[in-house]
């Protein structure tokens, strides 16, 4: 018997929520989070399962994850660096800060560092216009990006 993808954690996680939800499919972004907080990412066999644990076909759950830029469909390294570029973000200097990072870490948007560190994205608009240029450190903001900042910022990582 092959090893269970998701914890039961995970399980565990979604018999509390399933009581908030109309049905098993409202569970599915939940679900997703949940998944990619617990592995990092969400593998075929990870959407398998959520598909399983849903009722719905894989094809769907992937169809939804690649749906949203907020799910990784393929490994990330420890720090997810998702930058935006949108409007706000570019008229004060976003990709400045991005041609910095691909410089300083040695790869291009989209590519991962070899040491499996640093992933390095842009992003859509993070709804932090207001203090552009933005960016999502895994899962927290980092606004008011500069050049210097970014460096500071990297410095902290280990
Ligand atoms: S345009 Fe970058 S946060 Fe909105």
């Amino acid at each position: 018997m092959s090893t269970p993808v998701l914890s039961e954690k995970f399980y565990a996680q979604m018999k509390k929520l399933e009581p908030r939800y109309p049905n098993k499919v409202a569970l599915l972004l939940p679900a997703l989070h949940a998944a990619q907080d617990e592995l990092g990412w969400l593998p075929p066999a990870a959407i398998g399962a959520i598909g399983e644990y849903i009722g719905i076909h894989p094809a769907q759950v992937k169809e939804v994850a690649s749906f949203y830029t907020m799910y990784n469909l393929k490994p990330v390294g420890k720090y997810h660096l998702k930058i935006c570029t949108n409007v706000a973000c570019a008229l004060r200097g976003a990709e400045g800060v991005v041609a910095h990072c691909e410089k300083k870490l040695g790869i291009k948007v989209g590519e991962t560092t070899p040491d499996k560190k640093f992933t390095l994205y842009e992003e859509e608009c993070l709804g932090a216009c207001g203090t552009a240029p933005a960016m999502m450190l895994n899962n927290d903001y980092v606004e008011n990006l500069t050049v210097q900042k970014m460096d500071e910022v990297l410095a902290k990582l280990n």
